[in-house]
């Protein structure tokens, strides 16, 4: 059983875990997985429904990989929205975000992860002096019936001010440089599915419904001592316009096929970068792009990082489908929904799949 005042890790098994010492003491999952634990704590223990041996892996498949190089020929253009369309996940390369950029935040993550716990755990919930800087693990832990084996830091973009006072030394600059190298990509991307939908001009009002906000996250998937009774990040879609997203070279990130039980393996490619649709853009195309459904599998020999960059509509923008999108005639899928109101939405409750879009849903479909 826990101990009562957990305050070293120095137990070697434990059934189920003492929450404080994983979440406000700083040492996180990845304090779990270091202690050497002999089998999974209990509070991890996925539903057999969301554990990975439910799933039907599809070993022949892939997501589509598109070559930026050329981005404003016709034929990147379509390959990217016909991808968005039919996949709302693919992969690029030649994305001109330098790859020494790419491993300068890797870097970083590993740095931030291997602080110490009285340093890290200035950054948990409780601690840190902004709600722009978090530190957590699993998702929503208070409301998870199951957690999730993982950690993260997640650095929300204020302003320059703010980076510099509150993100952590080890991984701000690195983190800055790999927001800021993103921003020429993150404007091409826009331009070209913002064309596919008939979308011609963005103005000052569409550009922060758009691309108003930016978050980049950190994430730390420790080695499991039981990968196979829990997840890495459990089924869900991102809430963000798109999502940017650099995976190490580990693996585990699976993508929903179709709405089947299908799943596909999202492999590394050295340099690549993955982009995925996020719900944002899914209600403002009245559902031509798919935000797709995706999990992690826990890893039971290796430490996996993740870096997304979430690119996110500003909070106070309302969501709704373009008029361009309507204007033969198509009835809007989803009511206008304010920004703020959507994530507040997607954080209070554990992941569940596709539900979090409901929120914006008129009627059943
Ligand atoms: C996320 C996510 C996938 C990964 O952070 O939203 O889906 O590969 N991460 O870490
Ligand atoms: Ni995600």
């Amino acid at each position: 059983m826990a101990p009562t005042n957990g305050s070293t890790l120095a137990t070697e098994s434990w059934d189920i875990v003492d929450f404080s010492t994983v979440i406000n003491k700083g040492h996180g999952v990845k304090g779990l997985s270091e202690m050497g634990l002999k089998s999974l704590p209990k509070q991890f223990h996925q539903p057999l429904e969301e554990r990975f041996s439910e799933k039907k892996i599809l070993d022949q498949v892939s997501i589509p990989l598109i070559d930026m190089s050329n981005w404003e020929s016709p034929e990147v253009a379509k390959s990217i929205c016909d991808a968005a369309e039919n996949w709302g996940f693919f992969q690029i390369v030649n994305h001109g975000v330098p790859l020494e950029v790419l491993e300068r935040v890797k870097e970083a993550t590993h740095r931030f992860f291997a602080l110490p716990a009285e340093e890290k755990r200035k950054y948990s919930k409780e601690n840190s002096p902004t709600n722009k800087v978090r530190l957590g693990s699993s998702f929503v832990p208070l409301v998870e019936k199951a957690l999730e084996w993982k950690d993260f830091l997640s650095l929300f973009y204020g302003s320059e001010e703010e980076t510099s006072a509150f993100w952590p030394p080890v991984c701000k600059d690195e983190t800055l440089e790999y927001m800021k190298s993103s921003e020429v990509l993150i404007r091409r991307l826009m331009h070209v599915l913002v064309k596919g939908l008939n979308v011609k001009r963005i103005d000052e009002i569409r550009e922060p419904m758009l691309l108003g906000s930016r978050r980049v996250n950190l994430n730390y998937y420790p080695m499991c001592p039981n990968p196979e009774l829990t997840v890495g990040v459990g089924r869900h879609s991102d809430i963000s316009t798109f999502t940017i997203l650099l995976q190490d070279d580990i693996g585990g990130l699976h993508v929903r096929k179709d709405s089947g039980n299908d799943w596909i393996h999202v492999a590394p490619i050295s340099g690549s970068l993955i982009i995925n649709i996020g719900d944002a853009l899914q209600i403002m195309s009245n559902g031509r792009y798919k935000s797709i459904e995706h999990c992690v599998i826990a890893n039971g020999s290796q430490n996996r990082i993740s870096v997304p960059l979430f690119v996110n509509p500003k909070p106070e923008a309302i969501l709704c489908p373009f008029p361009e999108v309507l204007a033969n005639g198509e009835k809007p899928l989803y009511k206008p929904v304010l920004c703020a109101d959507y994530s507040r939405h997607f954080y209070t409750k554990a992941h569940d799949g596709k539900k979090t879009i409901d929120f914006a849903k008129i009627g059943d479909f």
